[in-house]
């Protein structure tokens, strides 16, 4: 096998989805195929890329499926179905349960919006991140990417960028730069990376 089958899970607008898949097409992941995007949210502005992309999806929606464990099982199915080796969660706002992250053990990478170990774990999504950041008054906040195990955002790191915190910052433009300056830069780089890492680890 020469490329990673990749799944992409999201629950919102999917900036870091289009950053991937405008990697993708510029070759700059060539040990990975994005083959699926999953939601939890059956009106993710994510899947509208998805399809623009031309990249298959699965819909587990929470209101359709409010059971977490049922949601995880049908979308475990579809990765399976897809032959799916690495899990991105970009934006996907439910914490998997032990079980699924046993199932894809070194092989589900997430991308957070703060240098953890600073503001991170349950509770700490989205705007909140941000909103937690300006209110400690920090000067200097970023993103991570790492791999995801049991712990909420506990798991190794892979990679962080620093994005400085500017003088009348909102939570809204703080995480637009955190966005443009780390995460739309680090998650598909550890894409390619961690492609790479398990293609070599297949051999
Ligand atoms: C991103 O900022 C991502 O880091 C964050 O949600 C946003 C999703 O935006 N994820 C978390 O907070 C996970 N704990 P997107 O849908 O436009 O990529």
């Amino acid at each position: 096998m020469n490329k990673i089958r990749v799944a992409v899970l999201c629950s919102g607008g999917g900036t870091n989805l289009q950053a991937i898949l405008d990697s993708a097409a510029a070759g700059r992941i060539p040990s990975g195929e994005i083959a699926l995007v999953v939601s939890d949210n059956a009106s993710a502005y994510a899947l509208e890329r998805a399809a623009k992309a031309n990249v298959p999806t699965f819909i587990a929606d929470r209101k359709a499926i409010p059971d977490r464990l049922a949601r995880e099982r049908a979308i475990l199915g579809v990765l399976k179905e897809h032959g799916i080796g690495l899990v991105v969660l970009a934006g996907f706002m439910t914490i998997l349960s032990e079980a699924f992250t046993k199932a894809y053990e070194m092989r589900i990478i997430n991308v957070h919006p703060s240098l953890i170990p600073s503001f991170c774990g349950p509770g700490f999504y989205g705007l909140k991140v941000h909103e937690a950041a300006l209110a400690r008054g920090v000067k200097v906040t970023g993103a991570t990417v790492h791999y995801v195990n049991e712990v909420c955002d506990g798991g190794p790191i892979i990679a962080q960028r620093a994005v400085y915190v500017e003088e009348g910052d909102t939570p809204e433009t703080l995480q637009k730069r955190v966005m443009h300056e780390a995460e739309w830069i680090i998650l598909p780089q550890a894409v390619q990376s961690v492609c790479k890492t398990l293609l070599k680890s297949e051999v």
